[in-house]
C-alpha cells in the first residue's frame, strides 16, 4: 500500500523545496507504506497522476513548468476536493500555500473525508473562528501542525502535549519572528533601525513589503495558535498588537517608500535602545500569553528585557520560546531554534507527514 501525497503549494519557496527534498531523499523507499506524491497544485493548475507523479515532472511543475494534459485548472480547491472525496482511499494534503482562503478546503476535508493534513500555512488555524480552529486540531494525528510555529522547533507539539497531560500553561513567551529578532538584535547593537531593516531586506528575510514583518500581524497568529492549543477559546481580535513601529507608517503602500520613511524613526529608536542598555535590558518583539485565575491576556510588542533573562540572549535570527507551567519543581521549558527557513520548513513538513503514515514501519 502507498500514502498518496498531494502538496497544495508545491509551486512556492517551501513547496518546492519539499518536492526536492522527496525526490532526493526517496523518503518513500524506506518505509513499508512509501509516500508517493500523486497530485500537486498552484494557484491555478492541480496536476493528477494516480500511480504517483514521476519525480522529473514533480519538479518541472515545481519549477512553475506544465507537465501536460493531467493539469486541470478551473477552480483549484473545488478540483482538489472533488478528487479526494471521488476515491475511496485516504490522502494526505500538504498546505504550503500562504492562501487566507483555504480554510473551508481544510474543514471539508478534515469533515467529509479520511484523509489527513499537514499545514506550514498558519492562516487556517489563526484566522479561523475558535470553532472551527477546534474542528481541524481535535484528532491530532490527522492534522499536523508544527510548521505553523518556530517549524525548526517542537513549540506546538509540546504545547499540545502538555494540555493533553493536563499540565496547566502559566504563560508562554516567545520571539517568533526571524525578522524582527535581526532587526532588534542590529539595534540593540547599536545600529540604526533603517539600516537594520535595508539588511533584513537584502538578506531576503522580509515579506515583499516589510510593513506584513513590522506590523507584528504575523507574530499575533503564532502566538493565537499556541494559546488556542493551550486550551484558550481566543480570537485573533482578542491579541493586543504593537506594531514594531507607529501605526501610520504601515499606510505606506509601495515598499521602497515604506523602508525610506523609516528612517524619520532612527534616532528614537536609538535613545530608547540606550535608554535600555543603561538597564541592562534589551529590545525584543515578543509574544506573550499570560494566564491569570484561568483568564488569558495575550499580547505582542516590542519590550525590554532584561540582557540576562529568558530572552534576553538571543542573537541574528534565532527565535525562542519559554513556557512555564504549574509542575511542581519543573524548570521552565525553553527552545532556541533558527528562524525556520526552507530546508528546516520542508523537513518537519515531512516529519509531520511520518506521523500520519499508517502502520509506519520500517524497511530494510
Ligand atoms: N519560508 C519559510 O521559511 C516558512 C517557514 C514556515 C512556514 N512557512 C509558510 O509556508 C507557506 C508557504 O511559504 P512560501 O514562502 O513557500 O510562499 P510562496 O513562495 O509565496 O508560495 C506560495 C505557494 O502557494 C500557492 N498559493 C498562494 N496563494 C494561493 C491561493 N490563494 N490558492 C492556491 N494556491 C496559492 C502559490 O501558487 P503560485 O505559484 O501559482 O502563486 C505557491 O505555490 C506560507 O504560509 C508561509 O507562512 C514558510
Amino acid at each position: 500500500m502507498v500514502e498518496r501525497v498531494i502538496i497544495i503549494g508545491a509551486t512556492g519557496n517551501v513547496g518546492r523545496t519539499l518536492v526536492r527534498q522527496r525526490v532526493e531523499k526517496d523518503m518513500g523507499s524506506m518505509h513499508r507504506n512509501p509516500t508517493v506524491i500523486v497530485g500537486m497544485a498552484s494557484r491555478e493548475e492541480f496536476a493528477f497522476e494516480r500511480d504517483g507523479i514521476p519525480p522529473e515532472k514533480a519538479l518541472a511543475f515545481a519549477e512553475r513548468k506544465s507537465i501536460g494534459k493531467d493539469t486541470h485548472s478551473s477552480n483549484v480547491f473545488e478540483d482538489i476536493f472533488n478528487m479526494i472525496k471521488g476515491c475511496w482511499e485516504p490522502f494526505r494534503v500538504i498546505d504550503v500555500t500562504a492562501s487566507k482562503e483555504i480554510l473551508d478546503l481544510h474543514l471539508r476535508i478534515i469533515g467529509c473525508t479520511d484523509s489527513t493534513i499537514v499545514t506550514a500555512n498558519k492562516n487556517p488555524v489563526a484566522l479561523s473562528v475558535y470553532s472551527d480552529f477546534f474542528r481541524l486540531v481535535s484528532e491530532p494525528q490527522r492534522y499536523g501542525l508544527r510548521c505553523s510555529v518556530m517549524a525548526g522547533a517542537e513549540a506546538v507539539n509540546k504545547i499540545m502535549d502538555l494540555k493533553d497531560l493536563g499540565v496547566l500553561i502559566k504563560s508562554i513567551e516567545g520571539c517568533f519572528s526571524g525578522t524582527l529578532g535581526f532587526i532588534a538584535d542590529r539595534i540593540n547593537n547599536g545600529g540604526l533601525l533603517s539600516d537594520a531593516l535595508k539588511a533584513a531586506v537584502e538578506n531576503g528575510y522580509t515579506e515583499p513589503h516589510p510593513a506584513s514583518d513590522l506590523d507584528g500581524s504575523d507574530v499575533a497568529k503564532k502566538i493565537l495558535i499556541l494559546a488556542r492549543l493551550a486550551g484558550h477559546r481566543l480570537e485573533l481580535s482578542d491579541v493586543k498588537i504593537s506594531p514594531f513601529v507607529p501605526e501610520e507608517y504601515m499606510r505606506n503602500e509601495d515598499p521602497g517608500e515604506f523602508v525610506s520613511s523609516i528612517g524619520s524613526l532612527d534616532k528614537e529608536f536609538k535613545e530608547r535602545s540606550k535608554e535600555a542598555r543603561g538597564k541592562g535590558n534589551v529590545l525584543r518583539y515578543v509574544a506573550r500569553l499570560s494566564v491569570r485565575d484561568g483568564t488569558p491576556a495575550v499580547c505582542v510588542g516590542l519590550e525590554e528585557v532584561h540582557a540576562d533573562g529568558p530572552l534576553g540572549d538571543l542573537s541574528g535570527t534565532l527565535n525562542r520560546i519559554v513556557i512555564k507551567t504549574d509542575l511542581p519543581g519543573s524548570m521552565h521549558y525553553s527552545v532556541t531554534a533558527p528562524g525556520a527557513g526552507l530546508e528546516i520548513t520542508g523537513q518537519n513538513v515531512r516529519r509531520d507527514l511520518l506521523y500520519q503514515i499508517r502502520d509506519r514501519r520500517l524497511v530494510t
